[in-house]
Order: C-alpha cells, then sequence, then structure tokens
C-alpha cells in the first residue's frame, strides 16, 4: 500500500521541507471582512491550526513551528490577548490526547514564564507528556520574539566570557544556535505567510537565514491544505544553493 506521502499531488517525498515555518497572519482582517470580532477571525484561525498540523504530519514532515503569539502581541488590547490565552490553552488541552496518538512532540518556543499561569501549566502538561513523541515535532511560538531571543543568548555567552570560561574567539555560529529556543531543532527549510504582507515580524530571524520564503495573499483562517500542497510544489522546484552556485554553472559564474 502506497504512503500518505506517496499518495500526495505528486510531491516527491525525498524533497520535502524538513522543517516548515509559519507566520499565520490575517485573522483580524478575515473577521473585519465579515462584520465579525477579531477573536471569532482566532477561532477559526485554531481550526487551520489543526488542518495544518495534521497535513505535516501525513506528508510526515518532521518539524513545524507555528507562530501565535509575539513578543510584540502583548500590546493588543487586553480583551484579544486575553482570548488568544484562553484559544491557546484550549488547543493545549483538546489537542493533548490527539498529539500522544499521533506520536507529536509539542515544544513551546518563547517567554513560557510571561502567560499566564494557567495557560503555563497546561504548556508544561503537554510539553511532559508529548516529551518522547518521535514522529512529528510542533513548535508553537509564545510571547516569541527573535530579537529578545537572540539578547538573551548573548547575554549568557557574554556572562561566560565574563566568568573567564570562554574566549569571545571561541563564540561559534553553533554556540548561539545551541543557546536559542531552537537549540537541538534544524533550522527552517520554507517559512510561509499567510495575509500577504512582505515581513518576517521577528520571527525566526537567526534560523531562516537560509529558509525559503513564500508569501501567499490568503488570509490565514482560509488557508487550506490544498493550497500547503501548492506551496509544498513551488518549494520542490526551487533551486537552493545557500549561497553556492549551481553545479552546472563555471566557478567564474558565467552562464554554461
Ligand atoms: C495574526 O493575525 C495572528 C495572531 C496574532 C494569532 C495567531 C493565533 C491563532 C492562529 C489561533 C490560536 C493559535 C493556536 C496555536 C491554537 P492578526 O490578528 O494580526 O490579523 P490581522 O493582521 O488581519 O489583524
Amino acid at each position: 500500500m502506497k504512503s500518505d506521502v506517496q499518495q500526495t499531488h505528486g510531491l516527491d517525498p525525498a524533497r520535502l521541507p524538513n522543517h516548515v515555518a509559519v507566520i499565520m497572519d490575517g485573522n483580524g482582517r478575515w473577521a473585519k471582512k465579515r462584520w465579525m470580532n477579531r477573536v471569532k477571525g482566532h477561532e477559526e484561525g485554531s481550526q487551520t491550526v489543526r488542518t495544518i498540523v495534521e497535513s505535516c504530519r501525513k506528508l510526515q514532515i518532521p518539524f513545524l513551528t507555528l507562530y501565535a503569539f509575539s513578543t510584540e502581541n502583548w500590546a493588543r488590547p487586553r480583551s484579544e490577548v486575553s482570548a488568544l490565552m484562553h484559544l491557546l490553552k484550549k488547543f493545549l488541552t483538546s489537542e493533548c490526547e490527539e498529539m500522544m496518538e499521533k506520536g507529536i512532540c509539542l515544544k513551546v518556543l518563547g517567554q513560557l514564564e510571561k502567560l499566564p499561569e494557567d495557560v503555563q501549566a497546561r504548556a508544561k502538561k503537554t510539553m511532559a507528556a508529548t516529551s518522547d513523541n518521535t514522529r512529528m515535532t510542533l513548535n508553537l511560538a509564545l510571547s516569541y520574539g527573535s530579537r529578545q531571543e537572540i539578547t538573551t543568548a548573548l547575554q549568557i555567552l557574554a556572562q561566560k566570557v565574563k566568568a573567564g570560561d570562554l574566549a569571545p574567539e571561541d563564540i561559534s555560529e553553533q554556540m548561539i544556535s545551541d543557546h536559542l529556543y531552537t537549540a537541538g531543532i534544524p533550522d527552517p527549510d520554507l517559512v510561509i505567510r499567510t495575509s500577504g504582507e512582505f515581513r518576517l515580524s521577528n520571527f525566526l530571524l537567526w534560523q531562516s537565514a537560509y529558509a525559503e520564503l513564500f508569501i501567499t495573499p490568503t488570509l490565514w483562517p482560509d488557508f487550506t491544505r490544498a493550497e500547503f500542497i501548492e506551496i509544498l510544489t513551488h518549494y520542490q522546484k526551487r533551486d537552493r544553493r545557500f549561497g553556492k552556485v549551481a553545479c552546472s554553472m563555471p566557478s567564474d559564474g558565467s552562464p554554461q
């Protein structure tokens, strides 16, 4: 019998991204277009989260990172922040059993300690319960900001230098990566942003150095499995050179 991957729209299983990261944008506009409260957009967005997690699982994409709440999002109206926290807690609670069944390990990237205590407790519970699952890792970026993440990593390294445990010239790229929330997680190969904005919005700035970027005008609640597959199809056609020249090019860079 064919696996899910082989059945899926002609995608080459060997060339799927190892790590997909998503800036889930457009919930507010989705709601506004329907004369609804912004929170309704976030609720619909939660359904899309389920769809995309399931799609990645079926495609056997081992890492998915979702930007669910940024360090800047704390500045939103209190009612919206509180509704988002409620939705996150609901998701962490309702999906735990399914994550166990499906072998998904949950991780939180970000300032866990800044989340309301009940959300923190639920996140810790789900992370602990799912920590031995190995089929897929779902990273939720919560109270996450790349600049804060890099600053904290550099503060830790600076302390080590100050204590005489580390020479400045020994600070390597790997060492910085190892002090980020994403330590041990491969860099994203593909970053998708919905809602048509051409920005990274403080998301995985270090880790996305060589990621392929895809911006779609679709608002997050309208994003579907079919569009995800379409993006993966485009991704597979991209020539990822990581700053090098293609093998068929002579070393002076002139076309053959
Ligand atoms: C950006 O849209 C989206 C967010 C700030 C929150 C994302 C949250 C969810 C998708 C739902 C909860 C998450 C999980 C994991 C269950 P926006 O509100 O900035 O949209 P706008 O730019 O159209 O106003």
